[in-house]
């Protein structure tokens, strides 16, 4: 089996930026994520992003650093980084759940490392996802 690396960060839409350009973003990903092998679910609740993807680490570094130079969003946090031994993410090239609830990202950004991923992983059941 190959490597596998994951990465879970948080970042705020850009105050110049509306919500519709969400949609676009995801379009693209998910054509951009199948080529690249990457996987994953992006959370946003109007205001925070929460992202979770996996993939080759090569192509995790290479899109962390898109996404560090995109400025449709900012505040950019990796809030968990590490090997990953299966995916967690088989289906989705870029799942999409929209939340109305600030308070569950608020609370996740304000965690790191492994505690930040345990809590995603337990919000994720109760996220309505789409893909
Ligand atoms: C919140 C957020 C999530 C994103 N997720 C992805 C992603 O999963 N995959 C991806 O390729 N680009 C993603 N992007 C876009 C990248 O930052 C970058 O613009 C894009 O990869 C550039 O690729 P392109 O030149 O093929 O459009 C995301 C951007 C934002 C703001």
């Amino acid at each position: 089996m190959p490597p596998l690396q994951e990465v879970l960060y948080s970042s705020l839409l850009a105050p110049d930026q509306s919500t519709r350009v969400v949609g676009q973003i995801v379009t693209r990903a998910r054509a951009r994520n199948q080529q690249e092998g990457i996987t994953g679910l992006l959370v946003f609740d109007g205001l925070r992003f929460c992202h979770h993807f996996e993939g080759a680490p090569p192509a995790v570094g290479a899109l962390l650093d898109r996404l560090q130079a995109d400025r449709r969003h900012v505040d950019l946090r990796v809030l968990y980084a590490g090997p990953l031994a299966t995916r967690r993410y088989q289906r989705f090239e870029m799942g999409l759940a929209e939340v109305d609830d600030h308070e569950d990202l608020a609370d996740l950004q304000a965690l790191e490392g492994s505690a930040a991923l345990a809590h995603f992983i337990a919000l994720r059941s109760r996220f309505d996802i789409s893909g």
